[in-house]
């Protein structure tokens, strides 16, 4: 009987019996008559274990001269319990046969040695194939499965928005500008406006897809291109729109500790912080904020990563990092910073009543100094006082004519935000720089690989 072919993941079940598996030399040792090779296949690592008794003479020089990251199929034995170093999953395979697919050359140009990370990021196609890369982008697969899950099961329907588009949505100085048949285009920064458009034919919506952004400035949180899911939602004010994204970001969180434990503990991630994300999250004003600031700075409290001073901020001014996680630092979950200046944030947010120097927006702030995670706001629902919006921000009315039009046929309070999921993959990783949360980071002054 030919023995099956498994995939690692699945390895437990089949103790004691004969397997195949295909996967990648990674690590080798061993002297003599035995030769231990770290095999991976995408689903886990496992110890193949090639004793010259067990195997052809032919088989057994051809381990032996294995070059890592040769490609493999073995057969052998699971044999429970085993103790290997560095392999998580208990098992080995006792190896019986071995061939090899493709025999790498000998200069794989990662080894066990510390790299620098300019060098890793130019190799980044093999960089993928480590251990930490691998846990890292496995829970982001996760997470994006549980945004999906949660909007699905919540009444959201899936509506795609245009990647090419006529207009800016979210400032004119970050589009990147592309040729449309001899006309100007830019890639989205954002699909809400015509998530706007798709409530009033299916009541609660999302698109889910790259958003792009010209940043000029390198930082640890800004890519040029990420994803960003974005609900929005008719008949929705302010109020609720936060308890959603509670009860959204919380099922988030918790799914991903419970279906990716194995990977966070190989980051070494301390997921103490993670096990408290559970509604409510605190809420404090953009006022409150800016108090808490100013006092904490005249007191010359320091933040980190450099334990820099926190500097004071005048009122009507956005944050700048340090701010987001000194606010973020007073409290153990994410907090919501609501009622920004309107001169800071977006053309479309709706004006407080009575109050109109600040907007119906809210920011959640991620633990730990991991900054914005989401931008939200109830949108602007008068006609008038959009297209007074649109010309104070100095943007032509013609492309907007349409999403004006909005405001004129069934016009109803309405809200949406939009969750990063690299800045989110961050959070939940633990990791210091965002360039590791996608598979090929598009960075400022990088476009390769
Ligand atoms: O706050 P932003 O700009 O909000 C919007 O785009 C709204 N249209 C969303 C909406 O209401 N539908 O961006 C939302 C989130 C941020 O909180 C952050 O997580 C992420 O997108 N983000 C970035 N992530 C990585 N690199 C960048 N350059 C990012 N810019 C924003
Ligand atoms: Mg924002």
């Amino acid at each position: 009987m030919t023995p099956p072919i498994i995939r690692i993941e699945h390895i437990a079940r089949y103790e004691g019996q004969e397997v195949t598996l295909r996967g990648w030399l990674q690590l080798k040792t061993g002297k003599g008559k035995l030769q231990f090779l770290r095999v991976r296949d995408g689903t886990g690592i496992i110890q193949a274990v090639v004793f010259r008794g067990n195997i052809s003479e032919e088989e057994f020089e051809a381990a032996k001269r294995l070059p890592l990251e040769s490609s493999l199929i073995i057969t052998g034995i699971v044999k429970g319990d085993a103790r290997a170093p560095g392999v998580p999953g208990g098992y080995e395979l006792d190896v019986r046969h071995l061939q090899v697919v493709q025999e790498a050359a000998e200069d794989y140009p990662i080894g066990p040695k510390e790299h620098g990370v300019e060098f890793l990021m130019d190799n980044r196609h093999f960089w993928l194939r480590s251990n930490r890369q691998w846990a890292i982008l496995r829970v982001r697969a996760t997470i994006v499965k549980a945004i999906r899950d949660w909007l699905d099961d919540n009444g959201f329907i899936l509506v795609d928005t245009p990647i090419l588009t006529p207009a800016a949505a979210e400032g004119t100085t970050t589009l990147f500008q592309t040729d449309y048949h001899g006309t100007p285009a830019y890639l989205a920064q954002t699909g809400q406006l015509y998530n706007e458009a798709n409530i009033f034919a299916f009541g609660k919506v999302y698109c889910f897809g790259p958003t792009f952004r010209a940043e000029k400035s390198k930082t640890r949180r800004h890519l040029q291109e990420f994803w960003m899911v974005e609900p929005e939602i008719a008949w929705c004010k302010l109020e609720e729109l936060l308890e959603i994204e509670e009860q959204f970001v919380s099922y988030i969180v918790q799914t991903t500790l419970r279906e990716r434990a194995a990977e966070l503990k190989a980051l070494e991630r301390d997921t103490s912080h993670l096990e408290k994300v559970i509604p409510p999250f605190p809420r404090l004003s953009y006022d409150e904020a800016v108090a808490c600031i100013n006092e904490a700075a005249a007191r010359g409290v320091t933040v980190p990563p450099h334990d820099d001073p926190l500097p004071p901020l005048e009122w009507g001014n956005d944050f700048g990092a340090p701010h987001e996680t000194f606010i973020a630092s007073l409290f153990d979950k994410p907090v919501f910073v609501h009622h920004y200046p309107s001169a800071v944030k977006a053309f479309y947010m709706e004006p407080e009543p009575g109050r109109p120097e600040v907007c119906r927006s809210a920011d959640l702030l991620a633990p730990e100094g991991y900054g914005e995670i989401i931008g939200g706001s109830e949108r602007m629902s008068d006609p008038d006082v959009l297209l007074a919006a649109i010309d104070r921000h100095g943007l032509p009315r013609e492309p907007y004519r349409w999403y004006i039009d909005l405001r004129r046929y069934g016009s109803v309070p309405h809200s949406g935000f939009g969750l990063g999921v690299e800045r989110t993959v961050s959070w939940i990783c633990g990791l210091e720089h965002i360039r590791e949360t996608i598979a090929f980071p598009r960075m400022l002054g990088r476009l390769n690989p």
